[in-house]
């Protein structure tokens, strides 16, 4: 089965040279332009100032979400302990031998566990990186059977940090209410009965690091998502005039994206901007991606108030969120442009 390739494992065996399936053509690499020469940053949003409904900050928020599709998230009020432990829980399951790993390895019905998820087919390029999917809310989707019992922490810890960034995402739903012209309710209710999925991303090192991709360019299929990463280490790459900028990891600060789901309801006008990951040669990675999704049955078409009286400027079609959600995990970064009206 594919999923049984682990970069981790295949790494500290001390595999002297990359194979094939993880190398990346020049074809991939063609479309690289690098910014980070530029330094250019995502925008900093403060959630404090945000949550006491500040002007300006709503302002700057709408220009990230028109013009980034990304931004750095301070003050978003999670302790700094918790986002602490959840890493050190997370770092504490990667370190276990592969065998103790593979005992939560991945259902790809239940899209949850440990492994290599979404594989389309056997010719596909393989990521430099293996993840442990877990499914937190609602609550009849989270299987014990794929959630760590060492570190013996790792539950509470994963449940602790779930419960504070779905805070967070509830503010920034409100948020995002109001600056698309709606009560601030709007969107959460869009959402019927908000869904919650934690991926914790692995990105060993690599003595080739060129050669390698740690995630594919994609872009989430999420409402938003909202990432814990490392300290210390850069791996995470942004889409952003038409090169790649790479997001400096800001200690106890999260990183937020607006998924394809929110670029839908807004009619294009706030992006879901397509990112990557890259590995480094001297220091593996990690980081912790909390996606926030609407119910599978909720139907996802831009929202009447964003079109013209004629619907003259729509830009996408209607689809069922759980259908989106199969088509794009198949089609990856086409998914999207596939339900455009083609003008
Ligand atoms: C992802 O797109 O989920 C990976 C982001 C990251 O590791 O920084
Ligand atoms: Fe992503």
């Amino acid at each position: 089965s594919p999923s049984i390739v682990n970069v981790q494992e295949m790494v500290r065996c001390n595999l002297s040279f990359i194979p094939d399936r993880f190398k990346r053509s020049e074809e991939d690499k063609s479309k690289d332009v690098d910014l980070s020469v530029l330094s250019p940053q995502i925008p900093v949003i403060d959630l404090a100032l945000l949550s006491s409904e500040n002007v300006e900050e709503l302002k700057k928020l709408e220009w990230a979400c028109k013009c980034w599709g990304f931004f750095m998230a301070t003050n978003h009020g999670i302790p700094e302990e918790v986002l602490q432990r959840v890493k050190d829980a997370a770092a504490g399951f990667f370190e276990l031998p592969f065998q103790e790993k593979k005992a939560y390895s991945l259902d790809s019905n239940e899209m949850q566990g440990y492994g290599r998820p979404f594989m389309v087919s056997e010719e596909e390029k393989l990521d430099w990186s293996d993840s442990l999917i877990l499914r937190i809310y609602p609550s009849h989707l989270q299987k014990l059977k794929f959630w760590p019992t060492t570190p013996a922490d790792f539950r509470d810890t994963v449940e602790a940090y779930s419960t504070e960034v779905r805070k967070v995402a509830e503010t920034l739903l409100g948020s995002l209410s109001l600056m698309m012209g709606m009560t601030k309710d709007a969107l959460l209710r869009l959402h019927k009965d908000m869904a919650q999925a934690l991926r914790v991303n692995y990105y060993p090192t690599c003595r080739n690091p060129d050669q390698v991709i740690g995630i594919s360019p994609h872009s989430d299929a999420s409402s938003i998502s909202i990432l814990l990463q490392d300290d210390g280490v850069t791996g995470l790459e942004i889409q952003h005039d038409g090169g790649w900028v790479p997001v400096n990891p800001v200690l106890n600060s999260l990183v937020v994206n607006i998924g394809d789901v929110i670029e839908m309801w807004s009619n294009g006008k706030y992006k879901s901007i397509e990112h990557r990951a890259i590995t480094n040669e001297n220091k593996a990675r990690m980081s912790l991606a909390t996606f926030f999704t609407p119910d599978t049955d909720v139907e996802i078409e831009p929202l009447d108030h964003i079109l013209d009286p004629q619907g003259s400027n729509r830009i996408y079609k209607k689809v069922k969120y759980g259908d989106y959600l199969t088509h794009s995990l198949r089609k990856k970064i086409e998914g999207k442009t596939n339900l455009r009206f083609s003008k």
